[in-house]
């Protein structure tokens, strides 16, 4: 089993500092006027801060068994991404509660139970491991966000595309961190699969519980066409989560690894369509 950094060479975790102007946006359904997929893009983004931590804390819990210079630089620029995201998702969230009406500290309560229930029961390489399965999860959804093809978030304002696709294509330079930090202090692949199916389950009733939230206080929680729309969104043919099936079910593999899913060519046309240098 690997001990070492699999990510290749001519790929660089840089940490960019961005903000975004798009609290104009949150005001009101941002994403393709529809209360529904609207309500599932800001319930991720209520799950990111907290999220993001905890995998932060995940990895550097076992910097100091990494002997790998790449893979400790990995972990450097890993943590450096994570944090600039949680910083600028708090901005948003906070924003969004403020102008909508929805309750942050709801939202968040519930995810800081479950969390604080991640470090009761699991133990560290556990929680790696969990980090490790969110981290495809967020990679292939980050592969369908920047995929020309099947723009996920086309239907939505410049300034909001840039925050999320920014967010997509510093994921998928990371892709493969915690995974590589988990292989290198000994995590078996039995517990790495394991942990993708509990981890599953907790991010869809995370994310699930937030979008629900939304849309009682939006008062379109009984519009059973809104979830209609929604279901269709997410499951039907084409839809964001059926999409990424294929991808999520290769996790299950043994022997996977992130890059065998060799997503350069979409880092390399985000950075030329990106305005701004790294
Ligand atoms: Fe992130
Ligand atoms: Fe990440």
């Amino acid at each position: 089993m690997s001990t070492v950094s699999l990510t290749p060479s001519d790929v660089t975790l840089t940490p960019r500092n961005r903000e975004f102007d798009i609290a104009h946006c949150l005001a009101r359904d941002w994403f393709d006027n529809h209360a529904f997929k609207t309500a599932w893009f800001n319930a991720m983004s209520i799950t990111f801060p907290l999220g993001e931590k905890f995998f932060i804390d995940s990895v550097r819990h076992f910097s100091d068994r990494i002997e790998d210079p790449k893979l400790k630089e990995d972990i450097r620029g890993f943590c450096g991404q994570e944090g600039f995201h949680r910083r600028e998702h708090q901005r948003y969230n906070e924003s969004l509660c403020r102008q909508r009406g929805y309750d942050l500290q709801v939202m968040e309560g519930r995810l800081e139970r479950n969390i604080q229930r991640g470090y009761k029961f699991l133990t560290p390489m556990q929680r790696l491991a969990a980090t490790a399965a969110i981290e495809h999860i967020t990679a292939i959804l980050a592969e369908s966000a920047l995929c020309d093809e099947n723009p996920m978030v086309s239907p939505a304002d410049s300034a909001m595309q840039e925050l999320w696709r920014w967010h997509a294509a510093e994921e998928m330079e990371h892709k493969a961190v915690a995974f590589d930090v988990y292989r290198a202090v000994g995590g078996t692949e039995k517990m790495r699969r394991s942990a993708m199916r509990q981890a599953t389950f907790f991010l869809m009733a995370d994310v699930g519980m937030a979008l629900v939230h939304m849309l009682r206080k939006d008062k379109k929680l009984w519009n059973l066409r809104l979830w209609r729309e929604g279901w269709k969104f997410l499951f039907a043919k084409g839809g964001i989560l059926r999409r990424i099936g294929p991808a999520y079910k290769e996790y299950y593999r043994e022997g996977f690894h992130p890059w065998d899913r060799d997503t350069r060519p979409l880092l390399e046309s985000w950075k030329s369509h990106d305005a701004l240098p790294a």
